[in-house]
């Protein structure tokens, strides 16, 4: 069995290293594409590991609500059922609690919740977070979490903060695959304090890695990379750091500046099926009139299978006409112009030209408000 570590192949701000799992070892600064459903949408796995990926997200939430643990133990795990043999990471629904369940009860034992499905009430302490991620078995798995809204009172986030901690001491307990890495989540809103007291209190129990939740929810973006640094600071160095939730390449390459290893967001492939698309110099819009008969590739330059293969006007086209192919193509270019970010961010650190790389990017990348 490959046991889990993190080599850092270069220290400082940006960093860069491997994460080695049981199902694959992972280049590090990653984007994880986001398959919530054990799928990520549009895509098979043979054509997400030709765009690069080793390693994607599963969430908790929704596969324990649909099939449901029993329907994926049948199988032996998320991999088998999907048909993914590289590296896995599931989310603990702790967040997906507070953001789809209409209604929910929390309290030191766990959190009480509808389906956004069906209205259905269930359940979830630490204990049974764990018990569900390690039947799906992920590579890596999350501790629950309580993640209230950004604007939330001061004591409402000490209070989370709290809870969280005490949580993943009891995920940790109740943790009985050696196959899995388990990852708390760091909490505290825009409070740098509680952040600090939030890492450092996870720190004392001891995890082969680190994630920074509660961001990306309604604050503004320099608050993100602010809150990112000053809690980024205090993880150790030598274990990887995972800022959840956040993708947007503009997001990504200030949070590699800021020290963070791993990054998911579903902006990527969700905003593709909307006709958004990356390009160098930011986002562009395909369903627009001006793309209609364009001959030129989404991007001149790029060397995905899309643009390869097929012209702007093409995808203008399939978007109109509302055809399926539409979303698989503009799928593949994003998550194409990801891997290939994540690349080059890795080579400019490697090569200590980091801050250029940034500076360059940046000036060159304009972001879309979402
Ligand atoms: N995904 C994005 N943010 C969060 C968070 O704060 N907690 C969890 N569990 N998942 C997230
Ligand atoms: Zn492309």
């Amino acid at each position: 069995m490959t046991e889990f570590s993190f080599l850092l192949e270069k220290s400082g701000a940006a960093r860069a290293g491997i994460l080695t799992t049981p199902h694959a070892a992972v280049e590090t600064p990653c984007f994880m594409p986001v398959g919530s459903q054990a799928t990520v949408k549009t895509l098979t796995p043979d054509e997400i590991k030709d765009l690069g990926y080793q390693l994607i997200l599963a969430n908790n939430y929704h596969l324990y609500l649909r099939p449901g643990t029993d329907v994926i133990a049948r199988y032996g795990g998320v991999h088998k059922f999907m048909g993914w043999d590289g590296a896995l990471l599931t989310d603990s629904g702790g967040y997906q609690v507070f953001s789809l369940s209409p209604l929910r009860k929390m309290s030191d034992e766990g959190v009480t919740f509808r389906s956004h499905l069906d209205g259905s009430e269930h359940f979830f302490s630490p204990e049974l977070a764990i018990k569900y991620q390690e039947i799906f078995g992920a590579d890596i798995i999350m501790a629950l979490d309580e993640c209230p809204p950004v604007e939330a009172s001061r004591e409402v986030i000490e209070s989370a903060v709290k809870r969280t901690q005490a949580w993943a001491g009891r995920c940790k307990t109740a943790k009985t695959r050696p196959d899995q890495a388990l990852f708390p989540i760091v909490q505290g809103g825009l409070h740098a304090d509680l952040r600090r007291r939030s890492a450092e209190g996870l720190i004392d129990a001891d995890f082969p890695g680190y994630a920074i939740g509660g961001l990306a929810i309604g604050e503004s973006k320099d608050q993100t990379v602010e809150i990112t640094a000053a809690t980024s600071d205090v993880l150790p160095v030598d274990k990887p750091r995972y800022l959840m939730g956040v993708g947007s390449p503009e997001d990504i390459v200030r949070g590699v500046e800021v020290g963070i290893d791993m990054f998911d967001s579903a902006l990527p492939t969700r905003v593709a099926r909307n006709g958004a698309l990356f390009t160098r110099a930011g986002r562009i819009d395909i369903a627009n009139a001006r793309y209609e008969g364009e001959r030129n590739p989404i991007e001149i330059d790029c060397s995905c299978y899309t643009c390869c293969n097929f012209s702007a006007g093409y995808i203008h086209h399939l978007f109109r006409t509302k055809e399926l192919l539409a979303y698989r193509l503009a799928t593949i270019h994003n998550l194409f112009f990801m891997n290939k970010l994540m690349a080059n961010i890795r080579q400019a650190i490697l090569e200590e030209r980091y801050a250029d790389f940034s500076r360059t990017f940046l000036s060159d990348y304009k972001p879309t408000d979402e």
